[in-house]
């Protein structure tokens, strides 16, 4: 009988205190895996630390505003002191920046999303891709969104980040497939999270219009990316790397 997916790996997830970040979390930890969660938000992340626990997980906490550099370097840095190295990396952590035209929006916003969204993923490839090169292994999976792979005129900064994730994903995933690290993103359809709570409740209109664009019918769970996630971080997508991987109930499709 082979053992869980991801018995004695180190998987660190940022974004992890809610949505898909926790989501994540937990499905890592059903398979075995020890965490470094990564948020801003200590009070939301210690609850999936706690119930990642109670599935088995050994889990670290850390505190990071994943814009900072420097945090970020910190991160991978406390991630490897306390568990020894680096397996999986899951860099998710992201804002929905509002619902703009973008001839009306601002330099601060523009600033605030492709920061957050988009110069968190570099930064963080940068320094857990350090690590995975001493190691001669890894997978990273980035979370980009329907929105890196199709406009969205309501959304412009969110939308070029996510694009630019993309970007980032294929352009480090053949620079290292052959040094023995496998890159991918996942790109989300919509999906029922506080993120996109925060959207609808915002404006209560846009709910029956985002359903409508998924031949599915309806939203996505924060469990249905995660599947995706720990398919695409395990060993059964060996031969997978500079994938943008749409879990999107057909969105894209169309
Ligand atoms: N929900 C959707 O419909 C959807 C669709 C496509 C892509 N996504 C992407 O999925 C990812 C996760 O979002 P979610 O939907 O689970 O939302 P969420 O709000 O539940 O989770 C995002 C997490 O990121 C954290 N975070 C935000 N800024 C941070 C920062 N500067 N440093 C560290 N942590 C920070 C938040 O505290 C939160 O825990 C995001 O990158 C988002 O863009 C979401």
């Amino acid at each position: 009988m082979p053992g869980p997916l991801f018995e004695n790996r180190i998987v660190l997830i940022t974004g992890a205190a809610t949505g898909i970040g926790r989501a994540s979390a937990l499905a890592f930890a059903r398979e075995g895996a020890s965490l470094a969660l990564v948020d801003i938000d200590t009070v939301q992340m210690e609850q999936t630390a706690k119930e990642a626990g109670e599935l088995g997980a050994k889990t670290l906490c850390l505190q990071v505003d994943v814009a900072q550099v420097a945090q970020v370097q910190k991160m991978v840095s406390d991630t490897v002191s306390h568990f020894g190295r680096l397996d999986c990396a899951f860099n998710n952590a992201g804002v929905a920046g509002g619902i703009l035209d973008l001839a009306q929006s601002t330099e601060e916003n523009w600033d605030r999303v492709i920061n957050i969204n988009l110069k968190s993923v570099w930064a963080c490839m940068k320094y857990e891709l350090q690590q995975m090169l001493t190691q001669g292994s890894g997978s990273i999976v980035n979370t980009a969104s329907v929105l890196g792979l199709v406009g969205g005129p309501v959304s412009p900064a969110y939308t070029a980040s996510k694009h630019g994730v993309i970007g980032l994903t294929k352009s480090a995933a053949i620079a290292y497939a052959p040094k023995g690290v496998r890159i991918n993103a996942v790109c989300p359809g919509y999906i029922e999270t506080p993120l996109i709570d925060k959207v609808m409740t915002a404006n209560p209109e846009y709910r029956p219009q985002v359903i409508a664009r998924h031949p599915i019918g309806r939203m996505g769970t924060a469990e249905e990316i995660a599947a995706a996630v720990l398919w695409l971080s395990s060993d059964s997508a060996s031969f997978v790397t500079g994938l943008g991987l749409a879990a999107d109930g057909g969105l894209t499709a169309q």
